[in-house]
């Protein structure tokens, strides 16, 4: 600071007045309040706040688990009524099992932690990204659940860790064959959503040389 400070008077080179707030935007302010809840880079008087490090920890892990499901769902071979779960379909089980249980824990964190404060955009793209962040997060608990009904219709056993799960529907069940229907149906429709949302992040970083890319990274 190019002054010091006298109880709350200072002395700086505009001479000697009442003690002035430094002009850091409100949500600079506000960034710096939640220091304790939330990782901040400070970049001279911007105060630029991140998500935290478990938090990029599951939104990588759930990147990576998504693109081997993907992978494996299109390997595996075509399902028909008394295919038998072996090989790549019990991988495809046990991979969306997993999910489900990295996403629990996701929404919790995510509930606990909240999000770190926003320190770029208008209202509407800060509205659009909040929108499709939740769709995101929804889709992600939902779409697998359908797969698991689907899964317990057929009569396969899903399982986590070794642990049997609770089938989600009755064997034979119509709502477990519309549900698997929907299940690869919104399979599209998530990765359509992921696409927008990648998409976004690189216009972010590259186009708007901006740092929502960095509060992920
Ligand atoms: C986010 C996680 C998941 C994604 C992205 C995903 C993706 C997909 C896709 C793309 C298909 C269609 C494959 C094809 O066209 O041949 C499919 C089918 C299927 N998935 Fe998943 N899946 C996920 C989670 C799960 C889970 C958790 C289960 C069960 C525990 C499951 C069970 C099934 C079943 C039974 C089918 C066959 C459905 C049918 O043809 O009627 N999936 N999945
Ligand atoms: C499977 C693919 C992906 C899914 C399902 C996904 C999902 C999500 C979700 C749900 C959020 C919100 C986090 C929260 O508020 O708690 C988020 C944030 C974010 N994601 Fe992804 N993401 C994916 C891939 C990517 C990729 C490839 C990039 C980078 C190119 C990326 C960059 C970001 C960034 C920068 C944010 C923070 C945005 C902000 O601060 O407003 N994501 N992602």
């Amino acid at each position: 600071m190019a002054g010091f400070m006298l109880g709350v008077v200072t002395i700086n080179h505009r001479g000697i007045g009442p003690r002035r707030r430094p002009a850091v935007p409100r949500y600079n302010r506000r960034a710096l309040s939640i220091q304790s809840s939330h990782e901040v880079i400070m970049s001279g008087a911007v105060a630029v706040s991140k998500y935290d490090p478990f938090a990029r920890l599951l939104h990588w892990l759930i990147v990576l688990l998504l693109v081997a499901q993907y992978v494996v769902a299109w390997t595996m071979p075509e399902i028909h009524r008394g295919t038998r779960p072996e090989g790549l379909i019990v991988v495809h089980l046990d991979l969306g099992a997993f999910i489900i249980a990295v996403m629990i824990v996701r929404v919790l964190w995510r509930i606990a932690r909240k999000e770190p404060d926003v320190v770029e955009g208008t209202p509407f793209t800060r509205g659009v990204a909040y929108l499709t962040h939740g769709l995101l997060y929804l889709l992600l608990i939902v779409q697998p659940l359908m797969g698991w009904a689907n899964a317990s219709s057929r009569g396969w056993q899903v399982t986590l860790a070794g642990i049997d799960l609770p089938a989600l529907s009755a064997k034979g069940s119509a709502l477990g064959h519309t549900l698997g229907d929907a299940h690869r149906l919104l399979a599209w429709g998530m990765l359509v959503l992921i696409g927008l949302h990648v998409l976004a992040a690189l216009y972010h970083h590259f186009v708007l040389h901006d740092r929502v890319l960095r509060r992920m990274a």
